[in-house]
């Protein structure tokens, strides 16, 4: 039984994902909810190994295939040992990407296409598909800008302006494209205006949240 909610946020490089998420949470903690905050790549142990494989070396390392193959794997990790037990334990689970960022990087700014995604995704995710997801939408010159490449996990900022371009198109489309799950939500200005946002999609979407 799970009787938690389910929360993922997605969008390109330096949208300020991150940022928000912690402001999010922290509203939701005052509130008196049990929060999980978790990431991918990564987010369980064995998650966290295949993350360094992802985001580090020449961007040419892996093709856009091998690329899903390892995020789904480590996804997978940190459904089974992160997500659903945070779940089962009727927590607010929120994620920095998720499936999401597989059909906009690999599926169609990579080029591995969309129905290779589709596939592993019904494998692999199934039903545990989130229950909102926040899309995170800035201009690329921003975001890549704003990036953090300190950590020396810059390889999909490598990728170039028009890989990031394309994964903003991919994004909206995918909003588009599932209209009951995601929420595009602009990322432009300060954290304050943009967590604003986010406040009011999730006082819409998930009511009982907040
Ligand atoms: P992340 O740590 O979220 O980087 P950032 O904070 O710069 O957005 O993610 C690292 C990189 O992994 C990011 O460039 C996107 C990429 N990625 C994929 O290509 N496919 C995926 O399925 C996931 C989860 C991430």
């Amino acid at each position: 039984m799970m009787s938690g909610v389910f929360i993922s946020v997605e969008g390109g490089d330096g949208t300020g994902k991150s940022t928000q998420i912690k402001v999010l949470a922290e509203k939701l903690r005052h509130v008196g909810k049990k929060v999980l905050t978790t990431r991918e790549p990564g987010g369980s142990s064995g998650a966290e190994i295949i993350r360094k494989l992802l985001v580090t070396g020449d961007k040419d390392r892996w093709s856009s295939v091998t690329e899903a193959l390892l995020v789904f794997a480590a996804r997978r990790d940190h459904l089974e040992k992160t997500i659903l037990p945070a779940m089962a334990d009727a927590k607010i689970v929120i994620t920095d990407r998720f499936a999401d960022s597989s059909t906009a990087y690999q599926g169609i700014a990579g080029g591995a296409g969309e129905e290779m995604i589709a596939g592993l995704r019904k494998l692999v995710v199934g039903n545990h598909e989130p229950d909102l997801t926040l899309i995170l939408d800035a201009p690329v010159a921003d975001g890549l800008a704003r990036a953090d490449v300190s950590k020396g996990e810059g390889r999909f900022e490598d990728k170039g302006e028009a890989f990031h371009q394309s994964v903003r198109d991919a994004y909206l489309k995918i909003a588009k494209e599932n209209l009951k799950r995601c929420v595009v939500i602009d990322a432009t200005g300060d954290v304050e205006a943009v967590a604003e946002r986010i406040e009011a999609a999730i006082r819409e979407r998930l009511p009982q949240l907040l």
